[in-house]
């Protein structure tokens, strides 16, 4: 069925870099590394304009859409409130955040501007609480190893930031070409196979095999599409998509430093701040927040690099069109 709305997505009014930072940390502040990457990758998609009517595929719970698309909210909301599966997330590698209850209802202070005409992702959960954003028109259940549920040519924008996740990565972007109208665009931002070479592996030896397993916690094993730069590039003629513009936005030393972040104790530190009494939450996320926003500033520019030579970037934005 074609989107009915055919209204476009204007550009974000930009808040600074240091507010977006702050906005990104209150949602995310258990996971401050991940905070700066979705800032990063927020400035980023910035330059692009997501002329609508737009596709989120992969959306999940629709907070990194909802925030870079101008949505602001208030500073008690964050995505640690409703959460699950605590006790399985480090050795089962569980989803926490895929769960939802009637209480979730994300306090909203400022709404997006626009609207994204669909999202889809595989977690009914996560499109639950996207629905609750009052965001997207319309929001699929689907997995993307499978015909995207939607007529060719329907949309101006499609985006997806999360294309190494999918196995049959060949048929979705030939999947994303077809629902993509001639004048439109797929903007993809896309990890690189050179985040394993990013983190500590290479001390094995001297860490032992339960180290690097308690840091990495799985990850690598979600994305069993990662590849070099020259791999994507191949993928994309064979799907029908030119490469019209590639920006690096996560350096070497963007990825070291995510690479250690907090994850492996985030199940513990969500379950003490959510044990707190809801003042001691608020007064303790504030401090926290206040903290990282100052400690990360320098590391939300997409050109920090502390290595003495540049490397493959860790990340990639491509806006891609129909050839
Ligand atoms: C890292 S999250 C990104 C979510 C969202 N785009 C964001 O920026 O917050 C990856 C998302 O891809 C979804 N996903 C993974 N594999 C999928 C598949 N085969 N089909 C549909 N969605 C999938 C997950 O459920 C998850 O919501």
């Amino acid at each position: 069925m074609q989107p009915e709305l055919t209204s476009t997505v204007a550009p974000p009014a930009k808040p600074t870099r240091t507010e977006l930072l702050r906005r990104f940390l209150e949602a995310y502040w258990l996971r401050p590394e991940n905070a700066f990457w979705m800032t990063l990758r927020s400035m980023a998609l910035g330059q692009v304009p997501l002329a609508g009517p737009a596709a989120d595929l992969c959306c999940g719970d629709g907070v990194f859409t909802f925030l870079h698309t101008g949505g602001v909210f208030d500073p008690a909301f964050d995505v640690f409130s409703a959460v699950d599966h605590l006790d399985d997330v480090r050795d089962q590698h569980s989803d926490m955040f895929d769960c939802v209850n009637d209480a979730y209802h994300p306090p909203i202070v400022v709404r997006p501007e626009s609207r994204i005409a669909a999202g889809t992702d595989h977690k009914a959960a996560l499109l639950a609480k996207a629905q609750r954003l009052d965001l997207y028109d319309r929001l699929v259940e689907h997995d993307a190893n499978t015909t995207l549920p939607f007529e060719e040519d329907s949309f101006e924008t499609v985006y997806c930031n999360a294309a190494y996740w999918v196995s049959d990565i060949d048929g979705f972007l030939k999947e994303m070409a077809r629902i993509t109208r001639p004048t439109g665009r797929v903007v993809l931002q896309v990890k690189l196979d050179s985040l394993k070479g990013y983190t500590l592996e290479s001390h094995r030896d001297s860490l032992g095999d339960r180290f690097l397993d308690i840091i990495g916690r799985g990850r690598a094993e979600s994305w069993p599409s990662l590849a070099d730069r020259a791999t994507w590039e191949s993928r994309f003629v064979a799907a029908g998509l030119s490469v019209e513009e590639a920006t690096p936005f996560i350096t070497r030393t963007h990825a070291h430093i995510w690479d250690i972040g907090l994850r492996p104790i985030a199940p513990i530190l969500v379950r003490m701040a959510n044990n707190l009494s809801p003042q001691t939450r608020t007064e303790t996320k504030r401090d926290w927040v206040d903290l990282f926003r100052e400690l990360l500033d320098p590391i939300t520019d997409p050109g920090v690099d502390l290595f003495p030579r540049t490397e493959e970037p860790g990340e990639i934005q491509y806006v891609l069109a129909l050839r």
